[in-house]
């Protein structure tokens, strides 16, 4: 299966909303899952269709480790999030494959559900999602609004990385 090329910062892409999917295609859900070898190959734990070039509702996660008996995949269209009642925010360090080598701590809820289309066609729901997958829902979702995590990162975080994120955006496109 071929891979796609993955769309660094700087890439106006990054920063498209992106359009719900209205209907489920059997392209869609070969572009899912080629999304899915992508985020394996780099590797990466989540990714965003905005972060090969398509601005569709599209996301794919899978929190597991390569080494984990059982890998747990998620193809998510038209994702929606929101915070379980009970959920308390968190500091947590972030990364992306979109903004190469560089991690920072993102304070975000802890605990959400999330409402999406799988890759059957079948509206589906995750209640009390905590840790990584909570966090990568809400990541890879703010990719589909065009956010990105360097964009909510602490004011001595983003002086500090000012300069390389000029230089990365100049080498985009
Ligand atoms: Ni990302």
């Amino acid at each position: 299966m071929d891979l796609f090329d993955i769309k660094i910062y700087g890439d106006d892409v990054l920063r498209k909303k992106c359009k719900p999917v209205e209907k489920l295609t059997p392209e869609l859900v070969e572009i899912a899952k080629q999304m899915l070898e992508t985020m394996y190959d780099a590797p990466g734990v989540g990714l965003a269709a905005p972060q090969v070039g398509l601005d569709i509702q599209l996301v794919v996660i899978d929190v597991t480790h390569p080494d984990d008996d059982e890998r747990c995949p998620y193809i998510m269209f038209n994702p929606e999030w929101k915070e379980e009642e009970d959920s308390e925010p968190v500091e947590f360090e972030e990364g992306c494959l979109s903004v190469p080598d560089i991690f920072c701590n993102v304070t975000r809820p802890g605990k959400v559900s999330v409402r999406y289309m799988d890759e059957h066609g079948e509206q589906k729901e995750l209640r009390n999602c905590e840790g990584l997958l909570a966090r990568c829902i809400q990541h890879e979702i703010d990719h589909l609004n065009g956010v990105l995590f360097v964009d909510k990162i602490s004011q001595s975080d983003r002086m500090l990385y000012q300069s390389k994120l000029r230089k990365m955006a100049k080498t985009q496109g």
